[in-house]
């Protein structure tokens, strides 16, 4: 008895592309799926370690103002985004980065509001850019309590930051 069938001496196009057509497609769709996977995962690791973020870093009152970040992110957006960017990503020419300053990491809420009120000049030896931070961000309106708000908002922007390391604009 001979089991074996005798190797076809010329196996049809069609056969070939009927067995392995469908392997190739299978193994594209895992590829596709586990890569869609692997995004998901990351990106809501990333946004729980944001939700998560240490509530008791973003101050509730700074030299006796409640403070309210969402009022922050307004007056921000408003005053300082044109130079400092809207994420605090600093610009050329413009602002420095905040979102991982040094500078706002090493003083107090109070010291940061005492440096929004007065500034910094181009040729303070803090000098980043050689460039002016002018006294309340050039916005005379800004009260001692919108520059509450607006510290506390640079603590919620830190800490966010924290979170995500892939986010640019680092600072020395
Ligand atoms: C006209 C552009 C401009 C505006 C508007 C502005 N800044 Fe600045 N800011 C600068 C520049 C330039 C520097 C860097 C100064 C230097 O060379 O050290 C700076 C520096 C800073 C620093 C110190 C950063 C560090 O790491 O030392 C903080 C904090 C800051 N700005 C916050 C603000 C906030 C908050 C506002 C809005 C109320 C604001 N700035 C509005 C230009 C601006």
């Amino acid at each position: 008895m001979n089991t074996e069938s005798p190797p076809s001496p010329n196996p049809g196009r069609s056969s070939f592309k009927a067995l392995w057509l469908p392997i190739i497609a299978a193994s594209v769709l895992v590829l596709f799926l586990s890569l869609a996977l692997l995004w998901f995962v990351s990106t809501a690791k990333r946004q729980t370690a944001t939700l998560a973020s240490d509530p008791p870093e973003i101050p509730e009152r700074i030299n006796g103002h409640l403070v309210d970040i969402e009022i922050g992110q307004a007056l921000y957006m408003q005053s300082c985004a044109s130079c400092h960017g809207k994420s605090g990503e600093g610009m050329a020419m413009q602002g420095s980065p905040l979102i991982r300053s040094h500078f706002l990491t090493q003083n107090s809420d109070s010291q940061v509001v005492r440096f929004l009120q007065r500034g910094r000049n181009a040729n303070d030896p803090a000098t980043l850019m050689q460039r002016a931070m002018p006294a309340r961000g050039g916005n005379p309106n800004l009260t001692d309590q919108d520059l509450a708000d607006i510290t506390a908002y640079l603590r919620a922007m830190q800490l966010n930051a924290r979170n995500q390391p892939d986010i640019a604009g680092s600072n020395p």
